[in-house]
This record gives structure tokens, sequence and C-alpha cells, in this order.
């Protein structure tokens, strides 16, 4: 059998459903991999009804044999470590690899990004209050502590008190004792899945395993390409694969990319398609699995779903909550932009704070409320699913030039149907 190395991106703002979506693909890999972010990512599986809950570990922990927690990504040891606990008692046998590149997140991250905000005042991001931000910031500062630094309580007491020293006026007093010390204990927990990340994945490759690499955030959020500076402070492109967790990219042949029948964001930042529904976000439980702020709602935005395609080169689509957008009356669905006056098929790469922008939309009949009616559509295949919204997949499809092959119409696992 050839092997399969596949990545799952997310194509809108974020909670587009890549954690449902990656649980449900993991029956069919080996090895599943984070390479960016941090527990700013919240990730929400169903299985036969049960709730799990990832924030840094790959969503599809429950399927693979081996999760990876790639160098791209920044981690809180303290929250690892409960998640790890979490995750024990729903799967006993659970293979973790931490890479020791990937950056510390501490609290005194968690009070610069308050801080941030606060200084930020009238243009704040709306960042998750996790420290991301500032972990990153050291990253590229070259101050971070490093998860392979976690065995040394010497280490990071030095690295913490080089980062007081340069960023003190903001942090304001901190114990360092008590942080250094919390640090440590996690690490001598954490320290015997901390290791070569990178290393583990090309031994897996030649062993010839099968190895998805899951995205956290979505393309509008990405750093480098997303609404900037309401965006979060990684790539979340599926180019990022390779530099967050030192895989080559010339093995990655499999791009899906998922995104929500509709639209939402958390956080400030532009929303063109922004409808504010508070039926939508009732109907589909919009509020953040990390931090339970209301996603701001909107229709489906093709110009976004052109971008996203694009910089990710998705071969294929997976499409969620199609079962709640037809709880709607009437759906909407953005085509294309007018920006001061120029027409854009595709998200721009920059749009004026002061620019006029108009939506054209085109308007779709309803498929009405099919969650009495799921399993019996899970058992005839697509052929078999209303109409209408038939009738949507395939108007997307045509516009995006790419076939959706997983459809997924509940919060389940076994809510899914493939093309
Ligand atoms: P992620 O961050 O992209 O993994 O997405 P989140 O897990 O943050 O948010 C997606 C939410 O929608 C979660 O609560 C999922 O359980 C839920 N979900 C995913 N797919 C579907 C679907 O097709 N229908 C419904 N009703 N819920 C879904
Ligand atoms: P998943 O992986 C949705 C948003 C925040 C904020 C901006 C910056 O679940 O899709 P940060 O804390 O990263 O500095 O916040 O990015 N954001 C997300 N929105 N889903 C996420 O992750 C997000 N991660 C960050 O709301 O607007
Ligand atoms: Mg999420």
């Amino acid at each position: 059998m050839v092997t399969m190395i596949s990545v799952v991106v997310g194509m809108q703002f974020g909670d587009e459903g890549k954690g449902k979506i990656t649980d449900y693909l993991c029956s069919n890999y080996d090895d599943v991999v984070r390479f960016n972010g941090g527990n700013n990512a919240g990730h929400t599986v169903v299985i036969d009804g049960k709730k799990i809950k990832f924030h840094l570990i790959p969503s599809g922990a429950m399927q693979a044999g081996t999760v990876v927690l790639g160098n791209g990504m920044v981690i809180d040891p303290l929250k690892l470590l409960d998640e790890i606990k979490q995750l024990k008692l729903a799967k006993d046998n659970i293979k973790i690899v931490i890479s020791g590149r990937a950056g510390v997140v501490t609290e005194l991250h968690r009070i610069l990004d308050k801080k941030e905000e606060e200084l930020r005042s009238n243009s704040s991001i709306g960042t998750t209050s996790q420290g991301i931000g500032p972990a990153y910031e050291d990253k590229y500062g070259r101050l971070s502590i490093k998860m392979y630094d976690l065995n040394s309580i010497k280490k990071i007491k030095d690295k913490l008190n080089q980062l007081i020293a340069m960023k003190g006026l903001l942090t304001g007093p901190v114990d360092i004792d008590r942080v250094s010390n919390e640090l440590y204990s996690a690490g001598s927990e954490l320290y015997e899945y901390i290791g070569d990340a990178s290393e583990f994945l090309e031994d897996e490759y030649r062993l010839g395993k099968n190895i998805l690499f899951e995205g956290a955030q979505g393309a509008m959020l990405d750093i480098d390409f997303g609404t900037y500076p309401f965006v979060t402070s990684s790539n979340t492109v599926a180019g990022s694969v390779s530099t967050g967790s030192g895989f080559s990219f010339r093995r990655v042949e499999d791009v899906i990319g998922v995104f929500k029948a509709y639209t939402t964001k958390v956080g400030s930042g532009i929303f063109p398609t922004e409808i504010g529904s508070d039926d939508l976000r009732i109907a589909g439980n919009e509020y953040g699995t990390t931090t339970g702020r209301p996603r701001r709602t909107g229709w489906l935005d093709l110009p976004i779903l052109r971008y996203a395609a694009y910089l990710n080169d998705v071969n294929r689509l997976a499409i969620t909550k199609l079962d709640i957008l037809g709880k709607l009356n009437q759906i909407k669905v953005g085509t294309s932009y007018i920006i001061d006056g120029k027409d854009y098929e595709r998200f721009p790469d920059k749009i004026d704070p002061e620019s006029e922008i108009t939506v054209n939309y085109e308007t779709f009949e309803t498929w009405g409320d099919i969650s009495s009616r799921i399993s019996g559509y899970l058992g005839s295949g697509y052929d078999a699913l209303p109409y209408n919204m038939r009738k949507y997949i395939e108007f997307i499809e045509d516009s995006l030039n790419c076939s959706i092959d997983i459809i997924s119409l509940g919060e389940d696992r076994k809510s899914t149907i493939v093309k």
C-alpha cells in the first residue's frame, strides 16, 4: 500500500471542525502531528456521544498510534500535563512524542498577553489570553525556554530571569522561584515524552507509516497571510508543516482543507460576510472551545475560501455543520467583493480599514432541519442527501474547482459521509 502523508488545515478563521475531521480520518493514520500554535486551539471530538476536548494534543489521539507535538508549537507544560491526564482517562495506551525544540509558555507569557491587549486598547486583537503571542515573540527574540530545558531548574530560572530583565516593566513582579518550580515539576513528568520529534517522524516515514498533520487555527489567522494584525502568532497554512515539525515538504501530497458551511470568527478584525445572527450562533452552539466567548457569525465567504484553497494548495475539501445551516430559512453565500469600486473574487492581500466593502451574494434554498434524518443519510451516501444540500455543495465545488470529499452532518464521528 502507498504511504499516506496528509495535512488537515482550516480555511477560515479557525473552529472549522478540524478536530472532528482529524479524528474521523485517523483510523487510517499511524501518527498524528501538531505543527503550530498552542492551547489557543480548542478542538472538540465526539465519539458515540462522548465529548473530548483537545488543546495541545492532536485531535487524532483516540485513533492514531502516536501523537506528536512538533517544534513549531508553543506549549504550556502545566496545561499539557492536565490534558494528558484527562486523555489517559479516555485511552490508557497513548504514545506521545513532544519535540524538545518546542517553546515553553509560562505564566509570564499569559500576563504579558493580557497587558499587551490592555495597551492596545481600542485596537485589541481579542486574543485567547493564553500567552501565545508573547511566547512566539520570545521564540523570534531568541529568548525561549525550550521543552528540552525543563530538566534543569537552573536553566529555567536563568531564562525566566532574563525574560524578566528584558520585559519586567510589563510583567510586574513575578515569583520566579514558584514559576520555575512549577515548570520543573511539570517537566519531570513530561520528560519521558520529550525527544527529537523530527527524527521520530523521519523514522516513521522510512517504515512506511501513514502520517497526518493537523493544523490549528485557519488561513485567515495566519501570521503572514491572515487579516493582520487580527491574527494568531504562528503560520497556520500547510507550508508550515515542514518548519513546524522538521518533516520534508516534498513528501506531503495530500492537503485537506476544512471549512464550515458558514463562517464564524472569535476576536476582532475584518469579517466581510458577518451577519451577527443569534439564530446561527445558538443553533450551531458557536461559543469558543478555549474561551467560551460567543463566536461572530456570517455567511460562507467564497473569496476567503478561494484564497485559502490556493495558499494551502488543497486537493480535497471537507465541509462541516451542514446540519446547522439547514436550520435557517434562508441561506446566502458571499461570492465576490467590491472594494472601493474594484471587483475581487479572491480575498486581496490588503484591505484598508477605511475601504468600503460590498459583498455580492447568491441565495440558496434551505434543506430544512435534518437532525431526525441523519442516520438515514449516513447509510445511503451522498446521492441520497437532500437536493438543496447537494446543490449548495456542488456550487461550492464549482466555485473552488475542488472536490468536497468529506461531508459532516453532525458533531459525532459517525455523522460523516465520504464521497
Ligand atoms: P476546530 O477548532 O476546527 O477543531 O473546531 P472546534 O472543535 O473548535 O469547533 C467546531 C465545533 O463544531 C465543535 O463543537 C464540533 O464538535 C462541532 N462540529 C464539527 N462538525 C460538526 C457538524 O458537522 N455538525 C455539528 N452540528 N457540529 C459539528
Ligand atoms: P482552533 O485551532 C478560533 C484567534 C483569537 C484571536 C486571534 C489571536 O480551535 O481553530 P491568540 O490567542 O492566538 O493570540 O489570538 O486568533 N484564535 C482562534 N480563533 N480558533 C482558534 O483555534 C484560534 N486560535 C486563536 O480568538 O482573534
Ligand atoms: Mg477550535
